[in-house]
């Protein structure tokens, strides 16, 4: 019986059965359903897609009308297999009725949807505000470095003075930023690790070095910064244990490097409070690199950076020049959202979803897999030989989700297993694609014994 691809969405305009038929349709055009090929019961398949079946016998009915679809007696549901009776030709279907594959990355956060008013409202006041005449201070808009710096004291433990900000265009304009004024030498970057970073250090004409990310890094000799994510390594998940962050600023200072910490994600522990910045224990050595991206939106392309005294003024200047810098508009409408407490909201109602969604994930993986770190976060990786990987991936792909390898955040590490994101995914999205991957797991592995029955007799 052929599984389908399809995804329904329900803030689109289309009524649900319109879209499953045009999907189905769709389908049958592409050729990925054939003549023959039987389709899945409507009782099954609203099952699957977690709508009613009022909504799958409403749609095949349409396809049955239509000439796309036929049923035998008593035996279900096929795809057709003479001419059309009625209904469109094939051309006249367009193959953009197919739905984009659902991604469940780790970039993408849960944002509570209840929260509109505020956000409408930040920006009828950036239409409202007058934007600076010139190009105002390289550093950003003095006002949102002001919240920004409250913020960080409160929720990351790091004491800063405004003027020590830097409003960035997200973390990888903070990182080429930052690699424009540190001494030249390579870059120390966590293997696995961000892609984004060892692409800009690339990009940056720096030679890359493999830093362990799950054993603690004791030197740094011969290198010129280390990018690390101690308060969630990404994307093995693992917090920097304080032992090791003094071990790593002691080898910063032997090496006379300078520490770029990522602080991604920090804000999403649910089980105890976020671990503070490694910047909260020494200002001189850390560049600390934060984000709106996930507790606001990836879109709005902001960020924010503490910059170590020595690099602040070679940095500044840099801007004052070339005119880098945040966009004023988005910059003006974070500083409302800050200010509204609408930011701690959002991201008090994404960590309760998370804190819900984390364990549903580890409950379904944990028979097939081994985790990597301890629940946090939007994503949680799972630590598997890479066939069964693939094999996960590729049954979640079939189902209409993208899911990453983690292999291909690893570098000389060579580790191997699943990343699943769950923030930028829907409830029902999430339990499909859990569907997806738990059962092609199961198909190569042996099963969990399912406590409830008895085990089968030797
Ligand atoms: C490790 C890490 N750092 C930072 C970011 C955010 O990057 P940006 O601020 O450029 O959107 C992400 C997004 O997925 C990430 O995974």
């Amino acid at each position: 019986m052929a599984t389908l691809p399809l995804r329904l969405d329900r803030s689109d305009p289309a009524p649900l059965p319109a879209q499953l038929a045009a999907q189905v349709r769709a389908l049958v055009v592409a050729g990925t359903l054939t003549r023959g090929d039987r389709l899945p019961s409507s009782r099954a398949l609203a099952a699957d897609l977690g709508v009613s079946r009022a909504v799958t016998e409403q749609g095949y009915e349409q396809l049955l009308a239509e000439g796309w679809l036929e049923t035998r007696r008593g035996d279900g549901t096929y795809v057709a297999s003479g001419g059309l009776a009625t209904g469109p030709a094939p051309a006249a279907v367009r193959p953009a009725a197919r739905r984009p594959l659902v991604s469940l990355d780790t970039g993408t956060p849960w944002i509570d949807p209840r929260q509109t008013a505020g956000w409408r409202r930040a920006w009828r006041e950036v239409s409202a505000a007058t934007p600076p005449r010139g190009y105002d201070d390289p550093r950003g808009l003095r006002e949102l470095r002001e919240a920004l710096a409250d913020r960080l004291g409160r929720t990351r433990g790091v004491t800063v003075d405004p003027e020590e900000i830097v409003v960035t265009a997200g973390t990888g304009d903070a990182l080429r930023q930052l690699l424009r004024v540190v001494p030249p030498g390579p870059i120390g970057i966590e293997d696995p690790g961000y892609r984004s970073a060892v692409m800009t250090a690339h990009d940056a004409g720096r030679e890359v070095v493999d830093l362990p990310a799950a054993r603690p890094i004791t030197s740094l000799a011969g290198l010129a910064a280390a990018y690390v994510t101690p308060a969630h390594q990404h994307p093995l998940g693992r917090v920097m244990p304080a032992a090791e962050r003094l071990e790593l600023l002691a080898a910063a200072r032997a090496a006379d490097a300078v520490v770029i910490e990522d602080d991604y994600d920090s804000e999403f522990r649910y089980d105890v409070a976020p671990v503070p910045a490694l910047a909260s224990l020494d200002r001189e050595r850390v560049a600390y690199v934060g984000t709106a991206a996930k507790t606001v939106a990836p879109a709005l392309r902001l960020g924010w950076m503490v910059v170590p005294p020595a690099l602040l003024g070679p940095l500044t200047e840099r801007r004052t020049v070339t005119h880098d810098g945040a966009s004023w508009p988005a910059q003006r409408a974070l500083l409302t959202l800050l200010r509204d407490g609408w930011v701690d909201k959002v991201v008090r109602a994404a960590r309760r979803t998370y804190a819900e969604r984390a364990p549903r994930v580890a409950a379904a993986l944990s028979p097939y897999a081994e985790l990597a770190g301890p629940l946090a976060g939007m994503y949680s990786t799972w630590l598997m030989p890479q066939e069964r990987a693939v094999a996960a991936r590729d049954a979640a792909l079939a189902a209409g989700f993208r899911l990453n390898l983690l292999s291909t955040y690893s570098r000389s590490s060579g580790l191997t297993g699943l990343v699943v994101g769950f923030g930028g995914v829907t409830d029902e999205e999430l339990d499909r694609a859990l569907t997806a991957v738990t059962r092609a797991l199961a198909g190569d592995a042996p099963a969990p014994r399912d406590p409830a029955r008895p085990a089968p007799r030797a």
